[in-house]
């Protein structure tokens, strides 16, 4: 299928790649040149494993391209729109500025039948918006959030948990409708209910009769689209456009609350002397609760889950709704008091005299397997450490070029080993390999001033770091 991807960071550049590989003609549209340039050359503008393979061989094959001209959408079937949605300078709530420039520039190209994907993270209540807009051309507009993981974006991109579709139907409420009350949504619950399931239980993927053809005809083309997905069964639910925008808010949103919520239970352990990672093992066998994302330390940043929250409470605010999701303001919060609550470790450490002293700091990207530093809490203790009259060196093995850029005023050390030479004390704050694998007590014994360790990951045998006479601090840990 002849497809286009509006918007190529993150997300797009990955989606046009992955849908190249899997056998689609695609075309990637970009405002930025440089980044076309780079994309056309087949380089990744960011570190994402298995991405560069499969630019270069998608434009070597020829059914990947890339460009700035919005005319090159033309023709093509199916259009994502991946831009992105930042936080608003002066507010909590999303920047739709990218989103609506991106809809406007694709209109004039589009053809009727064509169907519009929007797959940006975006307020309840905008695709029905957008819909309206693109109505005009004869082009159907469908919600098809995404959710990758950086680091495992290529693998996350093609074969997917589950693969969602909102499509407009006979029960689409507009934004107008859903600011106007909740209780007209109310009435339909059951009906929705009913077809979500139908079609998420229903691994052939067939839709329900409640859809419309034009809902059905667009789920139809997506199926297509992600044909090797949708033949091994992945669960493919299609629904209307409301809800697909908040499965996309929801699952951050619960993902986010589930790693405040051990790190709540990690201040707790802070003041009753219990250990907050065998107390997330032991809960976390129970099936219903389950470990993964149970990792309590110095908490999530990145450019999706602490924005994605702040904008969904913001948008419930708008709703008449903030209370509903007023638990997330508390996600927030403890989540910002993990980044401080290492920062003091590091002090207490040094009984409260840390000018002066050498800290380095282990780890700049908001996690591993990635060069992010978006609302990273690694270069948020940095920083604050700097702040407090320490000597702070920061490394990474992937993240100091953006590092630099975000933090000039923070010194940085390629090498590792180079960097922790005759620190006084270290922090792990990004648990890559190369610290929590690969970095033996011993060696780092040979290598700095004084034997202090902060883990902000808990990701180190704190017996093992302790026998080489490591002082070893972690996070809810005693
Ligand atoms: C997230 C969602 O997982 C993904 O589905 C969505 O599409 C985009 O947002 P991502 O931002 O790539 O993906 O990172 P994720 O792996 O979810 O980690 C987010 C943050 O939480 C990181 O800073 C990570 O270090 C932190 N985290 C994760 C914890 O602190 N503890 C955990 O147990 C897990």
């Amino acid at each position: 299928m002849k497809l286009s991807v509006i918007g190529c960071g993150y997300l797009g550049a990955v989606h046009a790649a992955a849908m190249a590989s899997i056998g689609h003609d695609v075309v990637g549209i970009d405002v930025d040149e440089r980044k076309i340039a780079a994309l056309s050359a087949g380089e990744a503008p960011f570190f994402e494993p298995g991405l560069p393979e499969l630019l270069t061989q998608g434009v070597a094959a020829g059914n990947l391209r890339f460009t700035i001209n919005m005319s090159a959408a033309q023709g093509a079937q199916v259009h994502f729109v991946g831009v992105g949605t930042p936080q608003q300078k002066d507010s909590h709530a999303a920047d739709l500025t990218y989103v609506n420039a991106a809809i406007d520039a694709l209109i004039p190209y589009l053809n009727p039948g064509d169907i519009v994907a929007g797959k940006s993270t975006v307020p309840v209540g905008t695709a029905a918006v957008l819909a309206e807009r693109v109505a005009p051309t004869g082009a159907t507009l469908v919600w098809n959030p995404e959710f990758l993981r950086e680091g495992w974006a290529v693998e996350d991109t093609i074969d997917p948990d589950r693969l969602v579709v909102g499509v407009p139907g006979a029960r689409t409420v507009s934004a107008t409708q859903i600011v106007g009350g909740l209780s007209d949504m109310h009435e339909d619950v059951s009906s929705r209910f009913a077809r979500s399931t139908t079609a998420g239980s229903d691994s052939t993927g067939s839709t329900s009769a409640a859809l419309p053809a034009e809902g059905e005809r667009a789920a139809d083309i997506l199926r297509e689209v992600y044909h090797p997905a949708v033949a091994k069964g992945t669960p493919f639910i299609v629904t209307d456009l409301a809800t697909a925008e908040l499965v996309k808010v929801a699952a951050n949103a619960f993902l986010a609350t589930k790693i405040s919520f051990i790190n709540a239970m990690a201040e707790i352990a802070e003041a009753t002397g219990a250990d907050v990672t065998q107390l997330a093992d032991a809960i976390g066998h129970d099936a219903r609760i389950g470990r993964r994302f149970l990792g309590a330390g110095i908490g999530f940043g990145g450019g999706c889950l602490p924005k994605d929250i702040r904008a969904f409470a913001a948008r419930a605010e708008e709703l008449g709704r903030g209370e509903s999701v007023s638990f997330l303001r508390e996600v927030d919060a403890i989540n910002l008091r993990r980044r401080e609550r290492a920062v003091q470790l590091v002090v207490d450490a040094f009984d409260g005299q840390v000018v002066g002293k050498k800290v380095t700091v282990l780890g700049a990207a908001f996690k591993p397997h990635s060069d992010d530093i978006r609302d990273s809490p690694a270069l948020d203790a940095a920083v604050r450490l700097r702040g407090l009259g320490a000597d702070v060196t920061v490394t990474d093995p992937q993240a100091i070029e953006n590092a630099r850029r975000q933090h000039p005023q923070l010194a940085y050390v390629d090498d590792r080993d180079d960097a922790l030479r005759g620190a006084d004390a270290v922090i792990v704050v990004t648990e890559w390999d190369e610290y929590r694998r690969d970095l033996s007590p011993a060696h780092a014994s040979s290598l700095v001033h004084g034997k202090i360790i902060v883990d902000g990951r808990n990701c180190l045998d704190a017996a093992a770091w302790r026998a080489e006479g490591w002082a070893y601090y972690g996070m809810g840990r005693p």
